[in-house]
């Protein structure tokens, strides 16, 4: 089976990028299933309703969060109405919604999908995230129940990451990274059948600082004052990553990283 991971969207420029470009890529592409990281795509601060709505509209089958997961107030409630939606595992104990969900994927192969948020390097404290997967793990053994198994690791830091990657070899079918919105060039196969990329990129404007506007970001650097940061403008582009998994076993045959939107080198065979 095919799956589709598109990294943090950031604002306006990035659900419009993915409302045009989404239903195409699901039929050129015969996707699966489609996830895809929501937590910025309301002014970059946390996910409304409406625009979830959008997200889930254009094909995304399961929208994950992250650190931003409740900035937007309405997703409070929301996400208690919209199984689609995942906050991290780790977020907080009185946390509305779930951290984990089984999916139906095209043909009804099931898919299971967790989040969980790093501590290293966050601005808040949060639970540790390597016993809260461990959990949804173990009660969900690899070639089970689940066609696949994806885990979403939204944090800061690289090593953080790559040891979670590690940390699911063999019992993920693919573990991604989020929330740094600039996408890493180490995709692999791990030894035990686990896809992993440290960060998938963004969907969000091409020239800024990571979805905002540069001359903004720039400004505050140059003269040490907090600044406001609006979102950018102009082209947006789609990035993350599509995993082949052998539905029998849950393994990832390959992993390739998507930049939808670049000229240049980005497409190639598995397309
Ligand atoms: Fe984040
Ligand atoms: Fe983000």
């Amino acid at each position: 089976m095919r799956i589709l991971f598109l990294g943090d969207v950031m604002g306006r420029a990035g659900r419009a990028a993915i409302a045009e470009t989404l239903p195409r890529l699901k039929t050129d592409w015969r996707l699966d299933f489609v996830v895809v990281n929501g937590e910025n795509a309301t002014s970059g601060v946390g996910l409304s309703q409406a625009h979830a709505q959008v997200l889930l509209n254009a094909g995304a089958d399961c929208l994950t969060l992250g650190d931003h997961a409740f900035d937007q107030r309405d997703m409070l409630q929301f996400i208690e109405r919209e199984p689609r939606i995942l906050r991290p595992l780790n977020y907080a104990k009185t946390a509305p919604g779930r951290g984990h969900q089984l999916f139906e994927a095209k043909g009804g192969r099931k898919v299971l999908v967790m989040q969980a948020l790093g501590q290293v390097f966050m601005k808040r404290p949060f639970a540790d995230p390597f016993s809260a997967v461990e959990g949804v793990l173990r009660s969900h053994p690899l070639g089970g129940l689940a066609a696949a198994t994806i885990v979403d690791i939204h944090c800061e830091a690289t090593s953080e990451k790559m040891a979670t990657g590690h940390f699911c070899d063999g019992r993920a079918s693919l573990v991604v990274g989020t929330h740094t919105h600039v996408q890493t060039s180490d995709e692999v196969v791990l030894p035990g059948g686990t896809a992993y990329l440290t960060d998938l990129g963004m969907s969000g404007v091409k020239d800024s600082a990571i979805g905002r506007d540069l001359q903004a970001v720039l400004g505050t650097f140059l003269n040490g004052m907090p600044g406001k940061f609006d979102m950018a403008n102009g082209d947006a582009l789609l990035e993350g990553a599509i995993i082949d998994i052998d539905a029998r076993t849950g393994r990832a045959k390959r992993i390739e990283r998507v930049r939808e939107g670049m000229s240049g080198p980005a497409q190639n065979a598995l397309r």
